[in-house]
């Protein structure tokens, strides 16, 4: 079965979240099951640098340094690389001439949108340096969704596909072009909801510059309250919805998660489906990460010892044996930060330690800097983005903090059970899917893999850390919580395997 994936971002090249790691991931997952994915990229001006100097991939993730600081410093003029070869030219997509490049992602195939128009630019993949949202960003991830249903169509000679799989908003224009596409076969399609809270909503005036037939101007078209939805359109469109994690797919029929979209998501109820993210244990495996100072293992947990003093030096936090807690996170309302920041003191009263890495909003950050500074040798903050150490955090926390209002999947969670690092998470989408509670009798039947509270607000927050500052306390119960944890099966073997059935049943070949 050949698939194209189309994402807008995909380790190692562009990272933002949890997308890129999913995206990144899917092609090898799915291998075994038989399926060739391709995936689309648009052309960013790392991807296209990497395709001109396509790096040997090591199992470490060398990833770039983050969009902002990229944004403010000046490239190095890197020797003209050797020309690509396009696979094809659109003399307009969207009004900008554009053309197809191939290269090799982790050894499977990469298609990359090259535009330099509409994706050349400093800042990040969705907006500038300083944060702010590109204007035209209709344009440019219409103009990605065309030209995947482009390919789905086969405008590339010998180049065929048997099914489609979009992510996120800034895909879903591909299964609403593959629709309303004048003629010719349709391929099916799968439109993955990674975050509701993202939808690509835009005024009615760009319809006309959609290129799309006036009767995809409809309520169960491309039309949204009056305006144009991309991620609406792509779950109109679609022979499958699916999202991250089955709670998710249960709670997006409420308001409060499918965020407008709730309606929509009931009416076409037989067609979502929730299928867990895995994680890519090349990249994420104790026992070989080179990010780390010491590697351990299930049977080898004294060895995060020296992760542990690494990290505290690394944050300027004081040694102690107490419980260090670990959050990585982008700093946003989902995430539950201004609630983490409440329980800080409490945390802090009790004898734990918080090393936080994480990026966003910019009153978060001030009021993060504020508790560092209540707090020395306590509280330690990175504000930026930076893979290395986020795997140096997995690898020495004792405990990571996972306070989301809502989390589609959440893999911070997952990376956390993979290294000992005891996740500590609120009761939501695959949050919940993921993490066993440790009450007495999950303890008793050795299945507890952390802490889960019911409910983002102190009450429940705080008497989550006091749970876990207790377990942490009862060294046998702790360690017993850490190894249920690393010996659960995240990898993508089943969620692999979930995708490839589901490939086959839209495309009728099962
Ligand atoms: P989301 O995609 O909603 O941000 P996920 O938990 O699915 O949440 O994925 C977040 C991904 O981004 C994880 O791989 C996490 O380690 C990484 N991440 C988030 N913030 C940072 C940061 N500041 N530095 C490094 N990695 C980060
Ligand atoms: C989104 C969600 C996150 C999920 C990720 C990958 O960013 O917020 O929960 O893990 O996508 O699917």
């Amino acid at each position: 079965l050949r698939v194209l994936s189309i994402a807008s971002e995909a380790v190692p090249l562009i990272k933002t979240g949890g997308l890129a790691d999913v995206a990144g991931a899917l092609p090898a997952a799915l291998a075994p099951h038989g399926v060739e994915m391709t995936t689309l990229l648009p052309g960013y001006p790392k991807v296209l640098r990497a395709l001109a100097a396509p790096a040997p991939s090591p199992p470490a993730p060398p990833l770039p340094a983050p969009p902002k600081a990229a944004g403010k410093a000046k490239a190095k003029a890197a020797p003209t690389p050797p020309e690509p070869v396009a696979l094809h030219h659109w003399d307009s997509l969207l009004g900008e001439p554009a053309r197809l490049l191939e290269g090799t992602i982790d050894g499977h195939r990469l298609l990359v949108l090259d535009c330099p128009a509409l994706f050349v630019r400093d800042g990040g993949p969705y907006g500038d340096a300083a944060g702010r949202d590109w204007d035209d960003n209709w344009r440019r991830f219409a103009a990605f969704g065309r030209a995947g249903a482009d390919l789905a169509g086969g405008v590339v000679p010998g180049l065929a596909f048997d099914l489609v799989h979009a992510h996120d908003w800034q895909a879903a224009m591909a299964p609403a072009y593959i629709r309303f596409a004048p003629a010719g076969p349709r391929i099916p399609s799968v439109m993955t909801i990674h975050n509701m809270a993202f939808q690509g909503r835009y005024g009615p005036e760009i319809f006309p510059s959609l290129g799309l037939p006036t009767q995809a101007w409809a309520i169960d078209g491309v039309e949204y309250h009056g305006g144009v939805g991309f991620l609406k359109a792509g779950m109109e469109s679609a022979d499958a919805i699916t999202t991250v994690s089955p709670t998710y797919a249960r709670e997006i029929r409420q308001p409060a998660f499918g965020m407008g979209l709730e309606g929509l998501v009931i009416a076409r109820q037989a067609r979502v489906s929730g299928i867990v993210n895995g994680i890519d244990t090349a990249l994420w495996n104790p026992e070989t990460d080179p990010a780390l100072v010491q590697s351990f293992s299930a049977r080898s947990l004294a060895r995060r010892r020296a992760n542990k003093r690494a990290l505290e030096a690394e944050f300027g936090l004081d040694q102690d044996e107490g419980p260090l807690f670990v959050c990585i996170t982008r700093l946003t309302w989902q995430k539950g930060i201004d609630v983490l920041l409440e329980v800080i003191d409490h945390l802090v009263g009790l004898g734990g330690r918080l090393a936080l890495l994480g990026a966003g909003d910019a009153a978060l950050e001030r009021a993060l800097h504020e508790a560092a500074a209540r707090h020395p040798g306590r509280v330690g903050l990175h504000i930026g983005y930076d893979e290395a150490l986020s795997h140096r955090m997995q690898g020495g926390g004792d405990a990571i903090l996972v306070p989301s209002r809502f989390e589609p999947c959440g893999l911070t969670q997952l990376y956390g059970l993979a290294y000992g690092c005891v996740p500590v998470v609120a009761h939501t989408g695959g949050l919940a899917d993921t993490v066993v509670d440790a009450n007495l009798a999950a303890i008793h039947a050795g299945a507890a893999t952390g802490i889960v509270f019911h409910g983002v607000d102190y009450p429940s927050f705080s008497d989550a850390i006091t749970r876990t500052i207790n377990l942490y306390a009862q060294h046998d119960v702790w360690a017993q919580i850490q190894r249920a944890g690393m010996k659960t099966d995240f990898s993508w073997r089943r969620s692999g395997q979930a995708y490839a059935a589901l490939y086959r049943h839209i495309a009728g070949t099962e």
